[in-house]
């Protein structure tokens, strides 16, 4: 018998990024990275996968300031919507939204919060969902969103934020610089690593498999958008990794064969040394220092504690 969850969290629903040269970034994902269209409202365009029975995936609203504007979180039912509402409320959590009707594409039952360093996330259910296909092989485009990674100034404190109020568990640090959060069998669908300001890290796309990996990685290459870090295979998720940048510096991963955790109750988080095996295990990156470690502190987000327009 499975063990009761401890968390209302199912998956990452979708990040939202705002851009101020809106029609360079959906050039950007929808021909370079391989997302499709599907819908465009008043500036903001969405983003998803024929693969992803998701909505979408990602969003791109059109505004002067560089910032992330929301990350969705889904969870069962409209039930847990509300109860987390309740609950976030009474622990002095800061509500932008109260539970209601989402008026994005798919509907749906949802409400948005600010963390403790002023991201805005939103937390729904009932979101309609699409007609997904499998990929073919040699189909090198996102199958689904990975995970999102945060840049904090204080990582353990972000970390007891997402334990204490959604409810997240720990799967694995790697040294004092970045810790892995998981709701379900998945190694994460968050990491949160310690930097200089608070900003987006990355954004990850699972691709089909290895080939469809590399096969997207190279797309971009020869496509002249520099790799910043890759290929390889990362130490603690065992995922393979190829990191470019989107037209606003923001960077974007592509990712296969994630570790799965699927023993919940024996699970004890491992701390990973920052080695060059930890790395990446295969030794085909270039060095992680070069190009990629200032790359992933982003600008200093503008959109904290403010909300999103849509
Ligand atoms: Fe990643």
């Amino acid at each position: 018998m499975s063990a009761e969850p401890t968390t209302p969290i199912t998956h990452l629903r979708y990040v939202g990024i705002a851009a101020p040269d809106f029609e360079r970034a959906t050039e950007f994902y929808r021909t370079a990275w391989g997302l499709e269209q599907v819908a465009e409202d008043g500036g903001i365009a969405f983003f998803g996968s024929p693969a992803a029975p998701e909505n979408y995936l990602l969003r791109v609203r059109k505004d002067s300031a560089k910032r992330m504007d929301v990350v969705a979180f889904g969870v069962r039912q409209a039930s847990d919507v509300d109860a987390l509402a309740e609950r976030l409320g009474q622990a002095g959590v800061r509500i932008d939204r109260e539970p209601g009707k989402l008026d994005t594409p798919g509907g749906g039952h949802g409400f948005r919060f600010w963390d403790l360093d002023g991201r805005l996330i939103e937390i729904s259910s009932d979101v309609a969902e699409r007609t997904a296909r499998e990929l073919e092989p040699k189909e090198s485009i996102p199958r689904k969103l990975s995970h999102v990674v945060f840049n904090s100034t204080d990582a353990p404190a972000t970390l007891a934020f997402y334990e204490k109020h959604l409810g997240l568990r720990l799967t694995d640090w790697l040294a004092d610089r970045l810790c892995f959060l998981r709701s379900g069998v998945d190694h994460h669908i968050l990491a949160i690593a310690q930097a200089p300001h608070v900003a987006l890290n990355h954004v990850s796309f699972e691709m089909r498999g290895l080939d469809e990996y590399m096969r997207g990685t190279g797309r971009l290459v020869r496509d002249g958008h520099r790799l910043l870090w890759g290929p390889g295979r990362h130490g603690p998720g065992d995922n393979t990794f190829s990191y470019f940048y989107d037209p606003f510096g923001n960077v974007m991963e592509y990712t296969t064969e994630l570790e799965q955790i699927p023993d919940e109750k024996t699970w004890e988080p491992r701390v990973f040394e920052l080695t060059p095996e930890n790395s990446d295990q295969w030794g085909t990156s270039n060095s992680i220092n070069e190009v990629f470690i200032p790359a992933q502190f982003n600008d200093p987000d503008q959109g904290l504690w403010t909300p999103s327009p849509v």
